[in-house]
């Protein structure tokens, strides 16, 4: 314990969703003063322990005991106005064994209601199953992309994986970790703008990957992640509206999925999209990609980003919450 090294983050839920507003990971100021907000601004509230961070100070450290504040004043607003009711409080819990590996340990959180002033532990239940759903398969979540020290709690995924980021290495998805998630498994590949298709050993490695069964026997064995009752259409109250990344260029490849724009969509469209999107995406099947969004238009919006996507994503949020207040 006294040698755990951990990272605090802190996530604002938007109105009565499981989504973020303001998530930790997020870098929404100009930190250093410089005139842009760039990589050398802090994240929102994350922070390891004991660093210098302007939000998030370190009062103690000592034998396993960490006393860590907060500083949530710069959403005072979102606060008073009821768009932030709760907040998840999380911690990364980096441990390294004698031979500099890290290990894989779980990254515990806590609802914390901000009116009540107390934690709220039956705010959401868990959509899914990690010890009995997602470690059939994987002995820790996160390892190959990430360290090992953010398993165990797809709330803590939740909290960097928000809505609001296009997905960057799944085109036409959302960063949103249900949309990550359901498309992984259906075998859509990353970066496939990367891939050189002329080349016959990576256009034979790109069919292997897309033609890779779920060891279920079918990504439809739902309940291999979620608990039961949990894989329907989102309650609208209950899910922030999301942002889809634009298509990749896909240079050496004649594909027939043309330019397709970034979107802002509901998060049905965002879930379910995840692996309807990716089945259309592998087949090349460009017309029942354009009816999909039609059809997730007619039953919710789809809306182009335009030119700043995250502009026309706020927009939308708070036409959409306006509804469930
Ligand atoms: C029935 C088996 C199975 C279950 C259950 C499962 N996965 Fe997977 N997962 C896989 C397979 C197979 C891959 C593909 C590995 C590859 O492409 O090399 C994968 C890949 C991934 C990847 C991408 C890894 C990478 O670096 O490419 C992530 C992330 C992931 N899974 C997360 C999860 C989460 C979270 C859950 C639970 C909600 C879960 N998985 C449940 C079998 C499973
Ligand atoms: C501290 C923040 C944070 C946490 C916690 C986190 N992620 Fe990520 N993750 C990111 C960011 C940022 C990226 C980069 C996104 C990009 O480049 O598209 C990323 C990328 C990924 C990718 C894409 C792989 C790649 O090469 O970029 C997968 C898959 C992924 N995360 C799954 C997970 C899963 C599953 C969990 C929970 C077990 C998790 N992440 C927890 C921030 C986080
Ligand atoms: C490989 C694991 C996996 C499989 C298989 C899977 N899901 Fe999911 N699903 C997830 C994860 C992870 C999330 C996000 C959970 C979270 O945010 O806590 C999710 C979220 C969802 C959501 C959004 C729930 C909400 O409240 O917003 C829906 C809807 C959904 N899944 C439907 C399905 C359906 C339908 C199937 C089967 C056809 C399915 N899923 C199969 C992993 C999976
Ligand atoms: C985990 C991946 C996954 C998710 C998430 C998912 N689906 Fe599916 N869905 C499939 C697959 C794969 C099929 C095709 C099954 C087959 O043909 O055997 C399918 C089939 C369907 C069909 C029948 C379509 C037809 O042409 O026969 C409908 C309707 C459907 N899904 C709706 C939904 C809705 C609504 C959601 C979200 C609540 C959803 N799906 C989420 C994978 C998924």
């Amino acid at each position: 314990m006294a040698d755990i090294v951990p990272t605090v983050l802190v996530g604002l839920y938007g109105w009565d969703t499981k989504d973020f507003i303001i998530g930790p990971h997020e870098r929404p100021f100009d930190d250093n003063g410089d005139g842009t907000i760039d990589r050398n601004d802090q994240r929102a509230l994350e922070a390891e322990v004991g660093a210098e961070h302007p939000r998030v100070t370190t009062v103690s450290a000592a034998g396993g005991k960490w006393e860590v504040v907060a500083d949530l004043s710069a959403w005072a607003d979102l606060i008073a106005d009821g768009t932030a009711k709760r907040v998840e409080i999380a911690v990364m819990p980096e441990l390294q064994d004698a031979d500099a590996v890290v290990l894989a340990l779980d990254a515990p959180s806590r609802t914390f209601d901000l009116g009540a002033n107390e934690f709220a532990d039956d705010f959401y239940s868990p959509i899914v199953k990690v010890t009995d759903g997602c470690e059939t398969c994987h002995d820790a979540l996160a390892t190959n992309y990430h360290s090992p020290d953010r398993g165990g709690n797809i709330v803590v995924c939740r909290l960097c994986h928000i809505t609001k980021s296009g997905g960057s290495h799944l085109e036409m998805q959302s960063r949103s970790i249900d949309s990550y998630v359901h498309a992984i498994h259906s075998f859509q590949a990353f970066d496939i703008g990367d891939i050189n298709f002329a080349e016959p050993v990576e256009a034979l490695h790109y069919e292997h990957h897309i033609g890779f069964p779920y060891p279920t026997h079918g990504i439809t064995d739902c309940e291999s992640c979620h608990t039961p009752g949990t894989n329907n259409v989102p309650d609208q109250s209950k899910s922030l509206p999301g942002l889809l990344s634009a298509s990749d260029a896909v240079e050496s490849w004649d594909r027939k999925i043309g330019d397709v724009p970034e979107y802002v969509t509901g998060p049905a469209s965002r879930a379910c999209g995840g692996c309807h999107r990716a089945v259309m995406i592998k087949e090349d099947e460009a017309g029942e990609l354009t009816l999909f969004n039609l059809h997730t238009k007619q039953g919710g919006y789809l809306v182009e980003g335009g030119e700043d996507a995250g502009a026309t994503l706020g927009t939308v949020i708070d036409e959409m919450m306006a509804i469930f207040k």
